[in-house]
């Protein structure tokens, strides 16, 4: 098993208000099959038993399926690896000696609220403009007998792996938050369930977006190439479709 020894160049913000700056740290003694999260863990520790303050960062399942670990490490959000959020990442990614910056999302939506953490509420208040049923669907049906097609339910079921994360919008230079948005909306559209409140929810979620600041689509790529959870830019051509169909049916 080897060993690794990396460079750590980390944002440090007290809060809101306080500027940040970036700190450096050595780490070495790493074993290679660590995370990258448990490398933060073990720099943590380390710190605490100096008395200095822990870094900051948001972390919760560790399974990638939460979309807690924002962090932006090396300019990619979520860090080098395609379709792999920072959690999923082992430290044998890495190379002995090697630098390593890490930084939390850039967007002015995401408020910093201490080092790595940033203000993501703005998602939660976009889904709570649309993004449920009010059917009453009862317990889960036997999958053979759920009345979709194969094609819908694998559709919709490729826009439900979106984790919000948030990872889009770090990558967008507007800060999108489109793909988001989109694979909320092209889910629900695509199932009967969602079918009571398609129009009403397209319309509520894209406004809401709009009001939280986030920008407009550059239809550059950059969310769909830096999702963790490569969801395709298809679903924001889906979301600016449900969002015609609804203003031409009101
Ligand atoms: S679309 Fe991808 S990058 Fe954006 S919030 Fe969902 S999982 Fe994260
Ligand atoms: S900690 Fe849950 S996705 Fe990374």
């Amino acid at each position: 098993m080897k060993k690794l020894s990396v460079k750590l160049r980390i944002w440090r913000q007290k809060n809101q208000n306080d500027v940040g700056r970036f700190i450096d740290y050595d780490i070495d003694g790493l074993n290679e099959h660590m995370s990258f999260l448990e490398m933060l863990d073990v720099l943590n520790e380390n710190l605490i038993s100096n008395g200095e303050e822990p870094i900051a960062f948001d972390h919760d399942c560790r399974e990638g399926i939460c979309g807690s670990c924002s962090m932006v490490i090396n300019g990619k959000p979520h860090g080098p690896l395609k379709g792999t959020t920072a959690c999923q990442l082992h430290m044998y990614h890495f190379s002995d000696g090697d630098n390593i910056t890490i930084e939390p999302w850039r967007a002015k939506p995401f408020p910093v609220i201490k080092d790595l953490v940033v203000d993501r509420t703005p998602f939660d208040r976009i889904i709570q403009s649309g993004g449920y049923i009010s059917v009453n669907t009862g317990s889960a049906p036997d999958g053979n007998a759920i009345p979709i097609s194969q094609e819908d339910a694998l559709y919709a079921f490729d826009a439900a792996a979106c984790i919000g994360c948030g990872a889009c919008v770090a990558a967008c230079k507007n800060a999108s938050a489109s793909l988001f948005v989109a694979a909320k909306v092209s889910q629900l559209a695509s199932l009967p369930q969602g079918q009571p409140e398609r129009a009403k929810r397209v319309v509520s979620m894209v406004d809401q977006m709009d009001e939280e600041g986030f920008g407009h689509c550059t239809n550059t790529g950059a969310c769909e190439a830096e999702c963790p959870k490569e969801i395709s830019l298809e679903y924001i051509r889906k979301m600016n479709w449900e969002y015609h169909r609804a203003n031409i049916k009101s």
